[in-house]
């Protein structure tokens, strides 16, 4: 059972990315083989900076690797190392048909919201199908965004098994259930668009002075708390602590006596020592860029040896070999 997926090198790391998408990856290392990559080339498509690109691309590898990517229980590298994925992208990209891609949903919300389209943003979906098939994938990991495009990659793989022959492997979509929305500063979905996010590796007192502004209801210290549970310090706290811990600071919050400035400390040093090991890290691998880069080279070289394999099999089918 081999579980892929890729990784988009965008923005700073916060609580939603890791209990929603990193913490299951990295959990999944123990259960099989992981694939995972930093979409570099799909980063193309919006991202006109290439400093900024080394950037994302090296803090992304840093962030993972911090948190608990092992090398030696997965594959980690950057897409751009196998560009065989192009030339598969070709090759998927010349039976997928235009009105495909055009009912793509993350293209369309693009084009409506002003951004100007390239080629490259049209065919994301084609890179990320290549990106899927290029390595016999059977489970592809993924939020709720994702699901079209799993949709059109296995739509592109039937088609290309029926044109050509068996060739790919049918991928399964697995889509990250939404009971592990974590909610952030605002009580909505905690999410980079709506500016409510803990990030998990800033500065100290910024994140600090970001908890201690979460806004909560005029109600005295004293006074009982009946809806202890929907409190969201509660539920963030449910995050960082064992469930006897977080259940007895929902208990003091309904009892009353426990003020909502005591607890969102408490939240905020609960958080903080959560990520103590994982910073501690992160300053360690950052400190070593040419350990980091060997780790990705090294992923990126047992990643190929799949890829020029599966790639070959596709050549074959369509008479290119
Ligand atoms: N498009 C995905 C995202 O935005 C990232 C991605 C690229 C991906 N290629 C992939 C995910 C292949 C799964 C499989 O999150």
């Amino acid at each position: 059972m081999r579980t892929l997926t890729g990784i988009t090198p965008s923005g700073t790391l916060h609580v939603g990315n890791y209990f929603g998408a990193m913490r299951p990856a990295i959990e999944a290392q123990s259960r099989g083989e992981c694939f995972y990559f930093i979409a570099d080339y799909h980063s193309m498509t919006a991202l006109f900076d290439p400093a900024e690109r080394r950037r994302n691309t090296f803090g992304i590898a840093l962030d993972w690797l911090a948190c608990g990517l092992d090398p030696k229980r997965c594959v980690f590298w950057k897409q751009s190392d196998v560009p065989e994925v192009c030339e598969l992208t070709w090759l998927l990209g010349s039976l997928t048909p235009m009105g495909l891609l055009e009912r793509a949903h993350s293209y369309k919300d693009k084009v409506a919201k002003g951004i100007s389209p390239n080629f490259g943003l049209f065919a994301y979906p084609v890179l990320m199908a290549a990106d899927i098939l290029l390595y016999d994938t059977n489970r592809v990991p993924v939020g709720q965004d994702q699901k079209q495009h799993l949709e059109m990659t296995r739509d592109i793989a039937i088609k290309f098994n029926q044109g050509y022959g068996e060739t790919f492997v049918i991928p399964d979509a697995e889509i990250r259930n939404e009971v592990a929305v974590v909610p952030g500063l605002d009580g909505q979905k905690m999410s980079k668009s709506y500016g409510n996010t803990i990030e998990i590796f800033g500065d100290e007192k910024v994140l600090r002075k970001k908890v201690m502004s979460i806004v909560m209801d005029s109600r005295t210290p004293q006074e009982p708390k009946p809806d202890a549970d929907k409190n969201l310090c509660i539920q963030l706290l449910r995050l960082f602590e064992p469930a006897d811990v977080a259940a007895d600071f929902e208990n003091r919050l309904r009892a009353g006596g426990l003020g909502y400035g005591d607890l969102k400390k408490a939240l905020f040093e609960r958080y903080w020592n959560y990520f103590a090991a994982a910073r501690a890290r992160r300053a360690e691998l950052a400190a070593n860029p040419d350990h980091v880069e060997s780790i990705l080279k090294e992923g990126a070289a047992r990643a190929r040896e799949i890829a020029s394999v599966v790639l070959e099999r596709a050549r074959k089918a369509c008479g290119l070999a």
